[in-house]
């Protein structure tokens, strides 16, 4: 099993002179990557998700410069991109005479997330200091553990925490424009899951999200009591490949045909079965199928913060077996590997329930285990995964984490 308390910091402060002729980073600054308990596709129709930041990292390593550039250094990538900020930015000229914004850049999609970061905080009024960051992250990367937005976040805590640390932003705010950032640059049609978890999660803490009014409850998550584990399928997921934003079509269509009978409905999480049964003529298939599933799922995650609060594991094990059935039938999300990932699971003694985490379309799947029975279930499963797919599936003990942090020097 992967343990990934993240020693990435360190390595990244000493690797950083480098690549840029001896200069020591001020800082660095450190995102989380994500899994939902529960709550798939929930988010970008306003309803509810239970999530948690994970102690797998995105890290940015960040010096100043003395001019006008932010140069990116991707440790993945082992390349340099480097671009020229807004001349006035932060200043209270208009924005057209600020000078431009970074554009998304062709050729360097790795960079668009800076650029995007970059571009946004600048629009929302912060005079983006002209940087040399170094980037780094053990977030896999198509896992659906959402390593793209513990980059945005990472990048803008540290363009912001060098330009000014002192900069009030509401979290709420922050995570919006790191979702614009990746629905803009990096042309993903993304909700606010994944930045909003980064952004707000605590340690030992899971988070109930609002989609609505993107407000945070946090509820205690105790590790020692149940362990979360995360299966990585191998298979790889990408929201940026058409059947994401696919799914989210679907979702708003069936959602215009309910508010035409229903005005009070915005979104589909203020429709409930009754009605879209009462319009089930007027939808093709396809869409009854996937508000079926947003309907359903909006109500298995208020029943799961229930059943949270209450310490009833056993029932918010079985509300994360439903919840991959329905990605499955319903949502049709699922794929032959997470499926058989789910099902060993659910067929292991001392679990309490998995399900596909994430986007969809491989990816991972996420379980709620007894933990002493989490490293039997680790060896049996991933056997049985060898056995049938000729894969090894990667497999994290995850445990509730800070979100975000700046790291300063020892
Ligand atoms: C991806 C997206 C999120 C969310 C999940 C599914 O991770 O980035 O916004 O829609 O899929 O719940």
């Amino acid at each position: 099993m992967v343990d990934n308390r993240s020693s990435l910091p360190k390595k990244m402060s000493m690797n950083f002179g480098k690549i840029y002729a001896g200069q020591k980073p001020a800082f660095v600054s450190r995102a989380s990557g994500r899994v939902e308990l529960i709550g798939g596709h929930t988010d970008y129709n306003e309803g509810f998700v239970i999530a948690a930041a994970i102690d797998s990292s995105a890290c940015v390593a960040a010096a100043k410069r003395n001019d006008n550039i932010i140069c990116l250094y991707s440790e993945w990538a082992r390349q340099k991109h480097e671009f020229e900020l807004p001349a006035f930015a932060g200043t209270s000229l208009p924005l057209r005479k600020q000078g431009p914004a970074p554009e998304p850049s062709q050729d360097c999609q790795w960079a668009n997330y800076g650029r995007g970061v970059a571009a946004y905080l600048c629009r929302e009024g912060l005079d983006v200091k002209g940087a040399n960051l170094y980037i780094a992250s053990d977030v896999p990367v198509g896992a659906g553990l959402s390593s793209s937005a513990a980059l945005e976040v990472s990048l803008a805590k540290a363009m912001i925490h060098l330009s000014k640390p002192d900069w009030q932003i509401q979290p709420k705010r922050l995570a919006q424009i790191c979702q614009k950032a990746e629905n803009v640059y990096a042309k993903s049609p993304c909700g606010i899951l994944d930045q909003i978890t980064a952004v707000t999660a605590t340690k030992d803490h899971v988070i109930l999200l609002d989609c609505r009014d993107v407000s945070v409850r946090l509820l205690p998550f105790d590790s020692n009591a149940c362990s979360i584990m995360i299966f990585n399928s191998m298979v790889k997921h990408e929201i940026g490949g058409g059947e994401y934003g696919k799914r989210r079509r679907q979702c708003e269509e069936a959602c215009a045909v309910i508010a035409e009978k229903y005005p009070q409905v915005r979104a589909l999480r203020d429709a409930d079965q009754a009605m879209l049964d009462s319009v089930k003529n007027q939808l093709d298939n396809v869409q009854f199928l996937r508000a079926g599933h947003v309907i359903g799922e909006n109500a298995r995650v208020l029943a799961a913060a229930e059943a949270l609060k209450q310490n009833d594991i056993e029932k918010l094990g079985r509300l994360m077996n439903e919840s991959h059935c329905s990605a499955r039938d319903l949502y049709q999300i699922s794929c032959e590997q997470t499926d058989f990932l789910a099902e060993q699971i659910w067929q292991s003694d001392g679990a309490y329930g998995a399900r596909l985490c994430g986007g969809g379309f491989g990816g991972s799947v996420v379980a709620l285990v007894q933990p002493d029975a989490a490293a039997k279930i680790s060896k049996n499963v991933r056997k049985a995964y060898k056995d049938r797919f000729d894969l090894d599936c990667d497999v994290y003990l995850a445990k509730p984490w800070q979100g975000t942090e700046i790291i300063e020097p020892a």
